[in-house]
């Protein structure tokens, strides 16, 4: 089998590189296009073959990847004129299967991932079309799993899914660099400070989904009575930064819909 990307941008190319890291694909089964000359040849060092022509990337593969900007969407699949031979998997945030359905003959499934690709921690949402097959969801969701984590939504769910954990790695990253700063004012070094705020992250996700157990336990797990972190969290409270996030996720998941119209 062979998978093509059609659009190496931020998501293409590291869903390019997650491809690879994943194994699933060898670099010469996977075929990378984009108009910009310039990605194409970065992203060919990689070894996956590269082309600037999109209708030569469909035509060497059986499931096509769809990394363009949401509104470049139409314009492309009126360009590469899909037959059901084929697999369209869309990565495009707040284009709906239905809308994919009108402009594509082919095999559909709407997946939204995350930058997170590259580094094989992604996390994902799929959602199937009427004519897609079985074997078509088997191999999306297997693939999106040795990418990272993956779990089947109706489509209704897509737009919260984009603004939760497609957007999400942006949101993280300003909490860690947060973080980051908060270290380097107590007088830990930038690179130092960006260590032990990364890594918290990591950990602290990770112990999430290993523990099995309510945030609200590991929460006091850590909080000892007239302890530091306890100080800490009444801080967080008081400038209310889980509404804060759970605003931007909404704010994001508006967008989605938005552009779905
Ligand atoms: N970035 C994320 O974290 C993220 C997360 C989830 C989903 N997504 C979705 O992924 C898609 C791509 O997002 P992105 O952030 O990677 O955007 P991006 O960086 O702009 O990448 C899009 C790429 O497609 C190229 N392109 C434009 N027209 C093309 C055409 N006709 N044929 C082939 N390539 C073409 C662009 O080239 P030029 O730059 O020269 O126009 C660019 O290299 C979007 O639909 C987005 O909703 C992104």
């Amino acid at each position: 089998m062979k998978v093509s990307i059609i659009g190496c941008g931020n998501l293409g190319g590291s869903f390019t590189e997650g491809l690879l890291k994943a194994g699933v694909f060898k670099p010469n089964e996977i075929i990378v296009s984009d108009i910009d000359e310039k990605k194409i040849e970065d992203i060919g060092e990689l070894g996956v073959q590269t082309t600037t022509d999109n209708r030569e990337a469909v035509e060497k593969s059986d499931a096509i990847f769809l990394a363009v900007k949401p509104d470049t969407v139409v314009n492309v699949l009126d360009e590469l004129k899909l037959s059901e031979e084929k697999l369209l998997i869309s990565l495009a945030a707040g284009v709906s299967t239905d809308f994919l359905q009108e402009h594509a003959n082919a095999r559909i499934i709407r997946v939204m991932p995350n930058i997170c690709a590259g580094t094989a921690e992604m996390a994902s949402a799929y959602t199937t079309a009427e004519n897609n097959t079985e074997e078509d969801e088997e191999f999306v969701e297997n693939l999106l799993n040795q990418m990272g984590h993956t779990i089947k939504v109706n489509e209704d769910l897509m737009d919260a899914v984009t603004g939760l954990s497609g957007s999400g790695p942006a949101y993280v990253l300003l909490v860690i660099d947060a973080l980051k700063e908060a270290g380097e004012d107590l007088g830990i070094s930038e690179d130092k400070a960006l260590e032990l705020a990364a890594q918290t992250v990591k950990g602290a996700g990770g112990w999430i989904l290993s523990s099995g157990e309510s945030i609200e336990k590991l929460i006091d797990r850590v909080c000892s009575p007239k302890g530091t972190t306890i100080e800490g969290i009444k801080v967080l409270e008081t400038e209310k930064l889980k509404e804060s996030l759970k605003k931007a996720v909404r704010s994001a998941a508006e967008r989605s819909k938005e552009l779905s119209k």
